[in-house]
């Protein structure tokens, strides 16, 4: 891996446009010196050393670090015991089996009365009218917590029990997933209300306790389950445990944000999903970070509203994902600028590689060019990020997460298995499990074999593609599924839907695959336009040659749609596999109850009309 050649630092211009998204070695910016000066590591070399340790000596780096941590017992036997060789047996992962502690406990209770921080705004609240606002302190957590652990318990609630949660992104979830964990039941964040099982919240608090003593819990005892997307097909229920990922949740934040006790973090993902559970719930509050909480939505009552939250609450560390960065970016840079922003100072992405436009005019425009980009890479069943930048470490590029967060040994296979050096592409695999690893699929550990475990004998397999450049930098190119072969070439949709989007006419693409009969694939493009622009066979001629120039005459599209909206999930994710089969007028879509506005694909197939070939 050597050293990024660097060109000139953030702040010195916009020379990383034209090169964006193209092969050639592309533009890195530098992190702000002022940054680096504070931060916890504050310089790649640094970067480089923990990272060598934590992957040479996992036991004694993550050894250290759970000293932080309030244990009932501590780890009697082996801290890391593991087999990620589906030929020599079953796959297990064992972090610190046989220590007690609660994660309830950790995340509230040490913070009010080890670290002392009780009155420490743990949430600023606010709801979609600007001036539904509330905020609430740790200890004012605690004790609600307490309550309604209390209030579990009296319905019979007990340790192992699966519990499902019906609510809004209010504080009062965090309480309620909080007081799971402290009962040591499973919290599942579910999408609809169940008549004549569930219950309502204000007719049980009433005269709950505001003390309960948690439930002293195995490092490896089950702590949630969530479900996968459904991007890619039915639904996995991810399992995460206790101890790992405390651990691994908790140091992610402290370092990829570079967390220090007077920012203000706000990620903007839903409770429900993985990002939401690490990044607003576990990995903040375990170490004692404010936060906002935002149920509204990003253009009421204007488009700028991000900004104006930014402002209001002086927002340090700001978390969302390309999809509504891409969103807002149609609006142009007024609704942006006209707000200071001078309180961020980290910029984070996440859930799908970030095109360069949108990557740079998140550099530029939102953060003022001052702000490092930590563009993470990561999964539910991860439980935290695994290959991103350092906000004072590492030089960034434009659309690459860069390198592997501490304890993360990542390797590029070919299809036959081998590991590649250097520059190559493949597919992304990790050697070594870290804490925060999911143990199994609830209820199908089989299938938690076969789909990790078995492409690769000895390797986690994400599922996605990846490229290392010559800088020993890696590019997420998409999910192996969302591959093409065209005429015997790799193709990723990722590069060709940042090839169209670069196009100001473009806000948003989506490339799926579709059968041809001779060169075996070819590509089938959903576009949505930004406001103002027409589907016209001018504009398909327009994007036609601009893919030809950017990436070759092989990607040439065969088929251009208008889409006045994308299918995605409630997180945002664009759900390729309904648009595969929009593509090919097959209505027999599948599993859909994960998408998030089921018109959209009525519409898309009437759409279909409008395909200029
Ligand atoms: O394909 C990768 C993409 O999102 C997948 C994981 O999705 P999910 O389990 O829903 O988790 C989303 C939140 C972590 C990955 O397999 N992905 C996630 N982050 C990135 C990404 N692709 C490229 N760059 C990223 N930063």
């Amino acid at each position: 891996m050597g050293l990024p050649e660097e060109r000139g630092r953030g702040g010195s211009g916009s020379g990383g446009r034209e090169e964006a998204g193209a092969r050639s070695r592309p533009r890195s910016w530098s992190p702000p010196p002022e940054l680096s000066r504070s931060a916890h590591v504050s310089s790649l070399q640094r970067y480089r050393e923990l990272h060598r340790v934590s992957v040479e000596e996992p036991r004694e780096f993550w050894g250290d670090i759970a000293k932080e941590f309030y244990w009932k017992t501590p780890c009697p036997g082996p801290f890391l015991k593991y087999n990620f060789d589906v030929t020599k047996g079953k796959i297990f992962i064992e972090w610190m089996k046989g220590a007690t502690t609660n994660i309830c406990y950790n995340v509230l209770d040490r913070i009010v009365h080890e670290k002392k921080l009780g009155d420490k705004i743990a949430f600023y609240w606010e709801g979609n009218e600007p001036e539904e606002t509330t905020q609430i302190t740790y200890h004012e957590l605690l004790v609600q917590v307490c309550q309604f652990s209390n209030v579990l318990r009296k319905q019979g609630i007990r340790k192992g029990d699966r519990v499902a949660i019906y609510m809004p992104m209010i504080p009062k979830l965090v309480v309620a997933m909080l007081a799971c964990a402290r009962l040591g039941a499973l919290h599942s964040i579910v999408i609809s209300w169940n008549e004549g099982v569930d219950l309502w919240w204000h007719e049980l608090i009433h005269e709950a306790e505001d003390v309960c003593e948690p439930e002293w819990c195995d490092a490896e005892d089950p702590l949630f389950i969530l479900y996968t997307s459904g991007s890619t097909g039915k639904p996995k229920g991810v399992v995460h445990t206790v101890g790992g990922y405390m651990l691994y949740v908790a140091t992610t934040f402290k370092y990829v944000f570079d967390f220090h006790a007077e920012d203000v973090f706000w990620c903007t993902a839903d409770i429900g999903w993985i990002t939401g559970h690490s990044y607003v719930t576990y990995g903040p509050m375990a170490n004692g970070a404010t936060s906002v909480l935002f149920e509204g939505i990003p253009t009421y009552p204007d488009v700028s509203r991000m900004w104006s939250i930014v402002d209001k609450y002086k927002v340090t560390k700001f978390y969302t994902a390309p999809t509504a960065i891409r969103l807002l970016m149609k609006f142009g840079d007024k609704p942006v600028t006209k707000h200071s922003r001078a309180s961020l100072q980290v910029l984070g992405t996440v859930g799908e590689p970030i095109n360069p436009e949108a990557w740079l005019w998140y550099y530029q425009v939102v953060g003022a060019q001052r702000c490092p980009i930590v563009d993470t890479f990561w999964q539910t069943e991860t439980g935290g990020h695994m290959l991103t930048p350092l906000p004072g470490a590492t030089p960034m590029k434009p659309g690459s997460a860069t390198f592997p967060f501490f304890g993360v040994a990542p390797a590029i296979l070919n299809e036959s298995g081998e590991e590649l050096e250097g520059e190559a592409e493949g597919y992304l695999v990790f050697k070594q499990p870290w804490p925060g690893i999911m143990r199994t699929v609830y209820g199908d550990h089989e299938r938690f074999e076969t789909t990790y475990f078995k492409k690769f004998p000895g390797y986690y397999v994400t599922g996605d593609g990846c490229r290392r450049d010559q800088d020993g930098y890696y590019w997420i190119t998409g999910r192996i599924d969302d591959m093409l072969n065209v005429s015997g070439h790799l193709l990723s949709t990722a590069e060709v839907e940042s090839a169209l989007v670069e196009h100001k006419a473009i806000a948003e693409a989506a490339v799926v695959s579709h059968p041809h009969p001779v060169k075996g694939e070819c590509l089938y493009c959903f576009v949505t336009l930004c406001d103002g622009y027409t589907f016209s066979s001018t504009l398909t001629e327009e994007l036609k040659k601009q893919i030809r120039e950017k990436i070759g005459p092989i990607a040439t599209p065969d088929y251009i749609q208008n889409a006045p909206s994308l299918p995605k999930t409630r997180s945002g994710k664009i759900m390729r596999r309904v648009l595969r089969k929009i593509a090919q007028n097959d209505h027999d879509l599948g599993d859909t109850s994960t998408v998030a506005d089921p018109s959209v694909i009525s519409q898309l197939f009437s759409h279909r009309c409008l395909t200029i070939q």
